[in-house]
């Protein structure tokens, strides 16, 4: 056992904290949490912190800021303890606010580099960030992994008929690209324009051929109200292709998006445990070990 490194289980990340300590073979330090009439949540650990290094595990999913919150709090206390202090988010919210797309607009992931500095990370570890433009915000080290090899594993089980690999838009073409190469098919990105204000998705690719008669895989980095997702699979089902399934690292589901992405004629949908739910199938507490050591 690395008894000289704890892992730090922050509440939105239990599981994937437990399968981490088991994996790098370290002592797991539990949290709990009690949250008073005003909102305000008190932290208590229970377990010893190691003097040496400390990671401390916790997604940045729904409630966003209160899980922010707790992660900061987290890093702090370990860092009370532990000479050096690894932050994990598996989910890192807000690191789509990476630049000013509109004038005035505050760039939150500048805001979370000083955070995460202040509070006593000396690296932090994301899975699939949404840009790596976001840790450009960042002054202490920084490393993004990547989840496609274990999510390719998975459907490498599936026995789809002539599998076509698919970005529902051009930012997510080397994601695609890459999710294609280990899966052994090809791939095409759709043209996807959404409107800065609204946040309306509209696919802007006319049409096309090679998806006719196949079974499609739409790769994403994240489904939020799953927009992007359901306007790509409405087209392609247009262009008469077989069954759809969704591969994402992240799937936050809001708003009822599993139900209404099924509607749009998705088969199914396949994402990782950097947030927990009914679709994440994968886990990738491995990757995140390999990360570590
Ligand atoms: C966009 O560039 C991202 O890669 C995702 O496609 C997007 O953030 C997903 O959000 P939503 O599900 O709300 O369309």
């Amino acid at each position: 056992m690395l008894s000289n490194i704890s892992v730090i289980s922050g509440k939105s990340s239990e599981e994937l904290a437990r399968k981490l300590s088991k994996k790098i073979k370290a002592n797991l330090v539990k949290s709990s949490i009690r949250v008073f009439p005003d909102g305000e949540s008190k932290i208590t650990l229970s377990g010893k912190i190691s003097k040496k290094k400390s990671i401390v595990v916790q997604s940045i999913y729904p409630p966003v800021d209160t899980n922010l919150l707790q992660a900061l709090s987290l890093i702090s206390k370990a860092r009370e303890t532990s000479s050096q202090v690894v932050a994990v988010i598996p989910y890192l919210g807000y690191a789509r606010q990476d630049r000013e797309f509109l004038p005035g607009e505050i760039v939150t992931m500048k805001v979370l580099g000083k955070l995460f500095k202040g509070a006593g990370a000396s690296k932090i570890i994301v899975v699939d960030i949404h840009s790596l433009i976001g840790f450009k915000h960042f002054s202490i080290k920084t490393k993004n992994v990547t989840a496609i090899p274990e999510l390719v594993k998975y459907f490498k089980k599936l026995s789809l008929k002539n599998p076509l690999v698919i970005s529902p838009d051009q930012g997510g073409k080397e994601r695609a690209k890459e999710f294609a190469k280990e899966f052994n098919s090809n791939y095409i990105a759709l043209d996807k324009k959404r409107d800065k204000k609204t946040g309306k998705v509209e696919i802007k690719t006319k049409s096309i051929d090679e998806v006719k008669n196949r079974d499609l895989i739409l790769v994403d980095d994240m489904i939020s109200t799953g927009g992007s997702i359901i306007k790509a699979a409405q087209f392609l089902k247009k262009q008469k292709c077989k069954r759809i399934y969704v591969a994402c690292t992240h799937a936050l589901l809001m708003n009822d998006a599993e139900k209404k992405i099924k509607k749009a004629g998705v088969t199914s949908i396949i994402s990782t445990n950097t947030i927990p739910g009914k679709t994440s199938k994968v886990d990738i507490s491995k990757t995140i070990a390999k990360a570590i050591m």
